[in-house]
């Protein structure tokens, strides 16, 4: 039988004796991150830090990020949710609609461990939710999900997101609690375009908020933000919380998005073969490395002509020629984008100083719902 972790021995070994390829964690550049975010949104901002855990998985960075100060996490799926319950965590906001009886039932058990707050945007969906909570005798406590421009999931904010949040209030079952809203279509924008972009979604949100107020309708929670966009939208007054959460690794994606923290995350390979001087060729391909939103990027190795990812091979064509990388060298690369990176990896090396301090699991990460 094949070996079931390949680096699940190696703590306490230094980076360079990891088997590749690697998912790699630099933990001091993640605490840095962390800080960064702590200090702006609690700090400066004064509202709530809730970590999107959907490209991050490890329970045990969940924990950390309550340690340093976030109220709970933000979870994408019933699965997610259900293992950062199982490791402590107690307040969690699934920034999804779940459908599906089964999985609604799911949801609903979960509430007699933790509060797993779920996201609506339709009276069909607050009926499954309801079912559930009548049927596990649980209470749901909801938020409805605004469309912000995205394009996405959420009812239009306004008097539609009202009716629903009166609709939602009467539903058996249920507990409204607010609103959230997900400013994802503002990442492509330059920094002006993008101000004055979320700008105008918080409005829609906050401006909602305040209807609900109004309609007597409950607004504890008022949600949103990602990583590329928590820097102009966590001022917002009126937000309540944040959900940014790829930020604590950083990658070519959100550097792209105007985010400049440390690259944390990255994935250690290793040259497997040089069939001449200006071409690399790495034991990591698109099984190991996501291309979703950009290629990654070896560090290193100088000037890069082109990366095509094949399954398991990651195919280096350099600018000018390099003759001292060898055959079993290790090239380490920055992920395009961690989120779609992460979930190919069962597990991920700690690292300290260059010393593997722990291998955690990812749970979840085969987009198990
Ligand atoms: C609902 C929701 N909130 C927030 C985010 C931002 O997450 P992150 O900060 O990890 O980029 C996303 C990302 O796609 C999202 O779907």
């Amino acid at each position: 039988m094949p070996a079931t972790s390949a680096n699940s021995q190696s703590i306490g070994l230094p980076k360079a004796e990891l088997e590749t390829p690697a998912l790699c964690l630099d933990i001091a550049a993640y605490e840095r991150n962390v800080k960064r975010m702590v200090s702006y949104i609690i700090g400066e901002c004064g509202i709530h830090w809730r970590p999107h855990m959907k490209g991050q998985k490890a329970t045990e960075l969940a924990v950390r990020a309550v340690q340093a100060g976030a109220i709970g996490v933000t979870c994408a799926t019933v699965y997610e949710a259900e293992a950062m319950v199982d490791a402590g965590v107690k307040d969690i906001l699934l920034a999804n609609q779940v459908a599906g009886d089964r999985k609604a039932r799911r949801l609903a058990r979960l509430q007699r461990e933790a509060t797993v707050i779920s996201a609506s945007d339709s009276a069909a969906h607050l009926e499954i939710l309801s079912r559930a909570a009548i049927a596990e005798n649980v209470t749901i406590p909801v938020i409805l999900e605004l469309d912000v421009g995205m394009g996405r999931c959420g009812v239009a904010a306004g008097s539609p997101a009202v009716e629903l949040g009166q609709i939602a209030s009467r539903t058996p079952g249920l507990e409204l609690l607010g609103l959230m809203g997900w400013e994802g279509h503002i990442l492509k924008y330059d920094p002006e375009e993008k101000q004055r972009q979320a700008q105008a979604a918080m409005q829609a949100l906050v401006e909602t908020a305040a209807q609900f107020r109004k309609a007597g309708l409950r607004t504890d929670v008022v949600s949103a933000a990602g990583s590329g966009t928590f820097l102009v939208s966590a001022s917002t007054p009126g937000l309540t919380e944040v959900q940014a959460g790829g930020g604590v690794f950083s990658d070519l994606s959100y550097q792209k998005w105007g985010l400049d923290h440390d690259f944390a995350l990255t994935i250690l390979t290793r040259v497997v073969s040089r069939p001449s001087s200006t071409r690399v060729l790495v034991d990591g391909g698109f099984k190991t490395m996501s291309y979703c939103h950009g290629n990654p990027q070896p560090l290193g190795v100088g000037e890069v002509k082109s990366l095509v990812l094949s399954a398991e091979h990651g195919n280096i064509e350099l600018a000018e020629p390099n003759d001292t990388l060898r055959v079993g060298d290790l090239v380490e690369f920055v992920p395009g984008y961690t989120d779609s990176t992460l979930c190919l990896h069962d597990e991920m090396c700690v690292l300290r100083d260059g010393i593997v301090e722990a291998v955690w699991s990812i749970p979840g990460r085969s987009g198990r719902r």
